[in-house]
C-alpha cells in the first residue's frame, strides 16, 4: 500500500475521494476548502447551510464532484477542533477508509487541513496510522472474494498545509509504525496450527533478513544448554517445539546499554492440565500478542533507524495437556535459579516469561518493558480501554503512560507493592506460580518482577486491549496488534 504527502496538491488533480474533516460549529469554510468548493459550485458550502454537517462526530455527507475537481468529497464531523487528539485523527482517516472501502475505491486523499492544534509532524503521522491500520485486512485463509465485496485500498495520499519536512517524515513514522503493527495482527490472527513457535521464529527470521536487524533462535537444545527450564515445562505437553526469538537493533553507539522489549508468545493456551473450558478457547490463539507486538515494533525500529540499541526477546511455547504435559504440584527449575511450585498450568506465560525476563536482565539494559496476555484478572479491573501497567520506577511507569497515551494505545498504573508477593510464597520451592484470585494482575507481575534482578523494568498486561471487536474505525474484529505503537512510540521517546 502507497502512502505520502503531496505537497500543493488537492487542487490540480482531481482524487476519487477527498476527505476533510470538519470540527464540530463550522459554519463557513477555511480559506484553504474555497478553492475546491469553488470546483463544486459551491456544493461544500451549501451542505454546511444545510446543517446536515455540523462538526459532530457522528456527522458524514458525501458530495458529488464534477472534472474540475474530486469526484467525491466526503465531509467528517470530528467533534470539538479544541478536543481533537492525535488518536481522533486516528479514527477520522479510519472511517474515511470504511467509506472508500464500500464505494469500492482502491484510491483515496486525506485532507491535514482542520485537524485542530496538533503539531504537523504528529497530525500526519495519526492520519497515515489511521488509514493504514483501517486499510489491512487478514484474508489470506479465505478464498478470493465476490466482486461486489469491499474493496482493497491500495493508495492513501496526504495533503494540507503546512510544514513540508514535518508532514513527510510524520507519513513516514505513521507508515513505518502502521506496517510493523500490522504485522503484529497478521501474526496474531494466524489461527495456533499455523501461528506455532517455530513460525513465529521463521516469520521474525524473515522479517530480521528484510530490514536489517540481527536474529538469533533458540531451539529446544539450546534452552536446554542456557538453563531455560520454565520456556522448556510450558512446552512439554505439545509436540511443537519450544522457541526463544531473540531481535537485535544495533542504532545506538557501540556497547551502549540496550532498551529490552519482552512478548509473551504463547502461540496457543489450552490451559494444559489445568485445562480451560471450552467457551471462548479459540480466542486463545491471541496468546502470543505480546510477541507478535514486540516483533511488530521492531520491525518498525529498524524501519525508522532508531538511534538506539534494542534487543526484542519473545519467548515462546504451546500450552497443551498431555501425558508429557507439567502437572500442578510440579517444581522446575528457571534460568535465574529460582524454583518454581506450578500450581495452576494455565499460568504459564510468567513461566516463559520468567527465563525470557532473567535472559534481558543480564544484558544489563537501560530499561526493560515486557508486555503479556497475562491475566483475566487485568480485563476485570480495566476492560478493554486500557493495558495494566506495573513497575517500581515511577518514571519508567510514566513513561509508558505517555507513550500510550500519545499512540493511542493507553494504560493504566495498578500498584506492585511488596505486601502483594506473599501471595506466592510456596512451602516447597521458591515461589508458587498463581497468588490466588484476588489482585491477580498484581501477584502475577510479583512474579515476574522476581527474575529481573535490580533492572529498570516495568510489566504491560495486555489481556484485556491485545484483540476485540473492533468498534474503533481503524480497527478490524480480532488482532489490534496492541502494543506495537506504544512500544515504537516509548523506544522513540527515550531517544528524544
Ligand atoms: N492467557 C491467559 C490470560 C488471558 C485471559 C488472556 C483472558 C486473555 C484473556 C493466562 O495464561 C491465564 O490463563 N491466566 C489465568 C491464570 C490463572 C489460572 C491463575 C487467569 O488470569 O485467569
Ligand atoms: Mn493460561
Ligand atoms: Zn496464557
Amino acid at each position: 500500500m502507497q502512502l505520502r504527502y503531496i505537497e500543493g496538491g488537492r487542487s490540480e488533480d482531481s482524487p476519487e475521494l477527498l476527505a476533510i474533516a470538519v470540527p464540530k460549529g463550522t459554519r463557513t469554510l477555511e480559506d484553504e476548502l474555497s478553492s475546491i468548493d469553488e470546483a463544486l459550485d459551491g456544493a461544500l458550502q451549501r451542505a454546511l447551510a444545510t446543517g446536515d454537517i455540523t462538526g459532530r462526530l457522528t456527522d458524514e455527507v458525501l458530495i458529488y464532484g464534477s472534472d474540475r475537481g474530486p469526484a467525491r468529497v466526503l465531509l467528517l464531523g470530528i467533534g470539538p477542533a479544541s478536543q481533537v487528539t492525535r488518536e481522533v485523527i486516528r479514527r477520522f482517516a479510519g472511517r474515511a477508509v470504511r467509506v472508500a472501502e464500500r464505494l469500492r475505491l482502491k484510491q483515496l486523499t486525506l485532507s491535514l487541513d482542520g485537524l485542530g492544534n496538533i503539531p504537523d509532524e504528529d497530525r500526519a503521522q495519526s492520519a497515515t496510522e489511521g488509514a493504514a491500520l483501517a486499510a489491512w485486512r487478514f484474508s489470506e485463509l479465505m478464498t478470493p472474494e465476490e466482486e461486489d465485496s469491499p474493496s482493497n485500498i491500495l493508495a492513501v495520499d496526504l495533503v494540507g498545509e503546512g510544514d513540508t519536512g514535518s508532514l513527510t517524515a510524520g507519513v513516514a513514522a505513521g507508515a513505518a509504525t502502521a506496517r510493523g503493527e500490522n504485522f503484529a495482527r497478521t501474526l496474531q490472527s494466524r489461527p495456533g496450527n499455523i501461528a506455532t513457535p517455530s513460525h513465529l521464529a521463521d516469520e521474525a527470521t524473515r522479517m530480521a533478513h528484510e530490514f536489517g536487524l540481527g536474529v538469533t533462535v533458540f531451539d529446544e537444545a539450546r534452552l536446554e544448554r542456557e538453563g531455560m527450564h520454565a520456556i522448556l515445562a510450558v512446552s512439554r505437553g505439545s509436540v511443537e517445539e519450544a522457541r526463544l526469538i531473540i531481535l537485535e537493533h544495533k542504532g545506538g553507539a557501540d556497547g551502549h546499554a540496550p532498551l529490552v522489549l519482552v512478548g509473551k508468545g504463547l502461540s496457543f493456551d489450552a490451559g494444559g492440565i489445568s485445562l480451560k473450558p471450552p467457551a471462548g478457547m479459540e480466542s486463545m490463539k491471541f496468546d502470543m500478542s505480546g510477541g507478535a507486538a514486540v516483533i511488530g515494533a521492531m520491525q518498525a525500529i529498524a524501519e525508522l533507524e532508531v538511534k538506539a540499541n534494542v534487543v526484542g526477546l519473545v519467548p515462546s511455547s504451546e500450552n497443551l495437556p498431555s501425558g508429557s504435559a507439567v502437572k500442578p504440584g510440579d517444581v522446575i527449575q528457571s534460568l535465574a535459579g529460582k524454583t518454581i511450585e506450578v500450581i495452576n498450568t494455565d499460568a504459564e506465560g510468567r513461566l516463559i516469561l520468567a527465563d525470557a525476563l532473567a535472559y534481558g536482565a543480564a544484558l544489563e539494559p537501560e530499561a526493560m518493558v515486557d508486555c503479556a496476555t497475562l491475566t483475566g484478572g487485568v480485563v476485570v479491573a480495566l476492560g478493554h480501554h486500557a493495558a495494566g501497567v506495573l513497575g517500581k520506577n515511577d518514571s519508567l511507569v510514566n513513561e509508558l503512560i505517555s507513550a500510550g497515551e500519545a499512540s493511542g494505545e493507553r494504560c493504566w498504573r495498578l500498584p506492585l507493592w511488596d505486601e502483594y508477593r506473599r501471595q506466592l510464597d510456596s512451602t516447597t520451592a521458591d515461589l508458587k506460580n498463581i497468588g490466588g484470585r484476588e489482585g491477580s494482575t498484581i501477584s502475577a507481575a510479583c512474579f515476574l518482577a522476581e527474575f529481573v534482578r535490580d533492572t529498570n523494568w516495568a510489566h504491560l498486561d495486555i489481556a484485556g486491549t491485545a484483540y476485540g471487536d473492533g468498534k474503533v474505525p481503524y480497527q478490524r474484529e480480532g488482532g489490534y496488534g496492541v502494543p506495537t505503537r506504544l512500544l515504537v512510540e516509548w523506544v522513540r521517546s527515550r531517544v528524544g
